[in-house]
């Protein structure tokens, strides 16, 4: 009998995309597709909140630009990090984070550019006292069109295999129960796409697996990174408040086939925000059904359906009395998406709800939400 290989982090297994689809409806100005790729033969498990490590690839068209930014011609060989010879264009492909480069790389050119000109506004970007403006800096440019501007500097594939930061894998909730889908892994994916210096940049993972890979061929390298405590609760008549707008969705598709399987027979609330109803609302006729058989509550703020931005945390805050005593019966609450702004505003209308409904003071309310995060009923997976 063959021995099972061990697929992780270090081994990833090179999976298929079986299925990709716009969750968008023709006319949005968002893309977040859906994706199912397929486990077979990998022995992969995994549980309702586990994410998916990807290992993306650079787009074709970025790896010849800064081919040609590099004056390279993309067979030359390189040593990588692992003392593994491999020729420049697939080290850039498949090894190089060509998106972006660090303070090193810059100052090696820096060194490097025999413009005068050129040479003190580089320098002027090195001093201590610009730290801010280089960071803007580093963050507006891509490799291609640093070395584009300072064409002047021409260093060897080698030297530039060396200065640039590896390309690192990315991760992804993952938006399904094994239970229910077997050897299938889903994902929601939002790709990124963003403008610096005037050009269009595209987030590599996000396109490589929205674009780029081809259906399916056993060619994306995953594993399976284990969820750190956000997960559903063991006890199967737990009641759940789950705050997920955006991508931030994905675990609680997961949550709830898991659920529905194992028949839990604890209460659901959740908690969904998109740009708008018609074109955004991503799973809509699996929410509406779960909820037209009384399965889960639903509450949906759709942030661009009106003039004022209506987001998860003014419908949090519209059903206070109720989210309150669903806590002090004991519920967990999820939050999943956006770190920046959405996490920071939802835990502010938590404690605004339990200050008002307690009532509690400011820092009694913050000791009660406190207390849920030590009892592990207040879990966030945010990025
Ligand atoms: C635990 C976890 C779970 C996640 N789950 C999901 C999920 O379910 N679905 C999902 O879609 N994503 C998820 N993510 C995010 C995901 O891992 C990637 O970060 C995201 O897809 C972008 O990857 P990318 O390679 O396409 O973009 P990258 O090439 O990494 O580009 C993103 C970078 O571009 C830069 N950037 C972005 N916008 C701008 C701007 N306006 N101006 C200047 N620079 C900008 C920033 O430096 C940013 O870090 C999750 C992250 C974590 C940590
Ligand atoms: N840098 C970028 O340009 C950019 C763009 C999109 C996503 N992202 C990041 O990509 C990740 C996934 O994004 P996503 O497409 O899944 O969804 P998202 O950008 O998080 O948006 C989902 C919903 O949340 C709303 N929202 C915006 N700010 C909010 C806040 N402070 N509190 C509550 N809701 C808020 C959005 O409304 P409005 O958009 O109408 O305000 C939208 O309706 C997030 O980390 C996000 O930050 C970055």
């Amino acid at each position: 009998m063959n021995k099972q290989e061990i697929y992780n982090k270090i081994h990833p297994f090179p999976a298929k995309i079986k299925e990709r689809y716009l969750l968008c409806k023709p006319g949005s100005k968002k893309y977040t597709y859906h994706l199912v790729l397929d486990l077979e033969g990998s022995g992969l498990t995994y549980q309702a909140g586990d994410s998916l490590g990807v290992y993306p690839l650079n787009n074709k068209d970025l790896v010849e630009r800064t081919l040609v930014a590099a004056k390279a011609k993309g067979d030359e060989l390189v040593t990588d990090r692992n003392g593994q010879q491999i020729i420049f264009k697939d080290f850039l492909t498949s090894k190089a984070n060509i998106t972006s480069f660090s303070r090193k790389f810059f100052s090696t050119v820096t060194e490097k550019q025999a413009d005068p000109q050129k040479k003190i506004a580089l320098e002027t970007l090195l001093a201590d006292e610009n730290k801010e403006e280089l960071k803007l800096y580093l963050n507006h440019h891509e490799v291609w069109d640093f070395l584009e501007k300072n064409q002047e500097v021409t260093l060897a594939p080698q030297e530039i295999a060396q200065l640039l930061m590896p390309l690192l894998p990315r991760l992804y909730s993952i938006s399904s129960s094994q239970l229910v889908v077997g050897n299938e892994v889903h994902l929601t994916i939002a790709l990124t796409r963003y403008q610096t210096m005037g050009i269009e940049r595209q987030g590599v993972c996000t396109h490589y697996l929205c674009y780029d890979c081809p259906l399916d061929q056993p060619v994306v390298p995953i594993y399976i990174q284990p969820h750190h405590g956000f997960t559903l609760p063991e006890s199967s008549d737990a009641s759940l408040i789950m705050i997920g707008p955006g991508t931030g969705v994905a675990p609680f598709r997961a949550f709830m086939q898991e659920r529905l399987h194992k028949k839990h027979s604890g209460s659901n609330w959740l908690f969904f925000g998109e740009w708008t109803k018609s074109h955004e609302f991503f799973y809509e006729e699996e929410w509406t059904q779960l909820e037209k058989e009384g399965l889960i509550k639903l509450q949906l703020a759709f942030s661009r359906d009106q003039d004022d931005k209506i987001y998860v945390q003014h419908r949090l805050m519209e059903n206070a009395e109720e989210i309150f005593q669903w806590l002090e019966k004991g519920a967990y609450i999820y939050v999943c998406g956006d770190a920046k702004h959405m996490a920071k505003d939802v835990e502010q209308a938590l404690l605004a709800i339990i200050m008002q409904q307690g009532p509690f003071s400011d820092e009694e309310a913050k000791a009660y939400l406190k207390k849920l995060r030590t009892e592990k009923k207040y879990l966030r997976d945010v990025y």
